[in-house]
C-alpha cells in the first residue's frame, strides 16, 4: 500500500506489518527521530490527513507519550497525531510530516549501524 507524505509530496510503499517509519527507512527516506524508533522521543509524530480508520491501535508507547503531548498542546483532533515508529497501516494513507526526505548514503549507513 502507499503512504503519501506531505509536504514533501512523496509516495512511500508500506508493507504489511511494518511501521510507517520502517517503510520510510526501507525506501531510503529520512524520518525525524531522536530515539531511533524506540518509542521514547515523539520526534517521529505525524498528522494523519487521510486513512485514520486504516491504522493500527495506539501502542502503549503512543498512549503514554501522546497523552502527555495532548495535555500540553490543544489539538482539533488529537486522534490524528500518531507516532510513525509505532503505527502500522492496512491501506493507503496520507500523512503530514515535515522533514521527511531522501536519505544520503551517509545517513543510510548511520541508520544501518544503529541496527535498523
Ligand atoms: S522515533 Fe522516537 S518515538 Fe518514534
Amino acid at each position: 500500500m502507499t503512504m503519501r507524505v506531505e509536504p514533501a509530496g512523496v509516495d512511500i510503499d508500506v508493507q504489511p506489518g511494518e511501521t510507517l517509519m520502517q517503510a520510510a527507512w526501507r525506501c531510503g527516506y529520512d524520518w525525524p527521530t531522536l530515539c531511533f524508533a524506540r518509542g521514547t522521543c515523539t520526534a517521529c509524530r505525524c498528522e494523519i490527513l487521510d486513512g485514520l480508520h486504516l491504522l493500527s491501535e495506539r501502542t502503549d508507547a503512543e498512549v503514554a507519550l501522546l497523552a502527555d503531548l495532548d495535555r500540553r498542546v490543544r489539538r482539533a483532533n488529537p486522534r490524528r497525531i500518531r507516532l510513525a515508529c509505532q503505527v502500522k497501516a492496512s491501506g493507503p494513507i496520507t500523512v503530514r510530516k515535515p522533514g521527511v526526505k531522501k536519505s544520503t548514503n551517509n545517513d543510510q549507513e548511520a541508520a544501518n549501524v544503529e541496527g535498523h
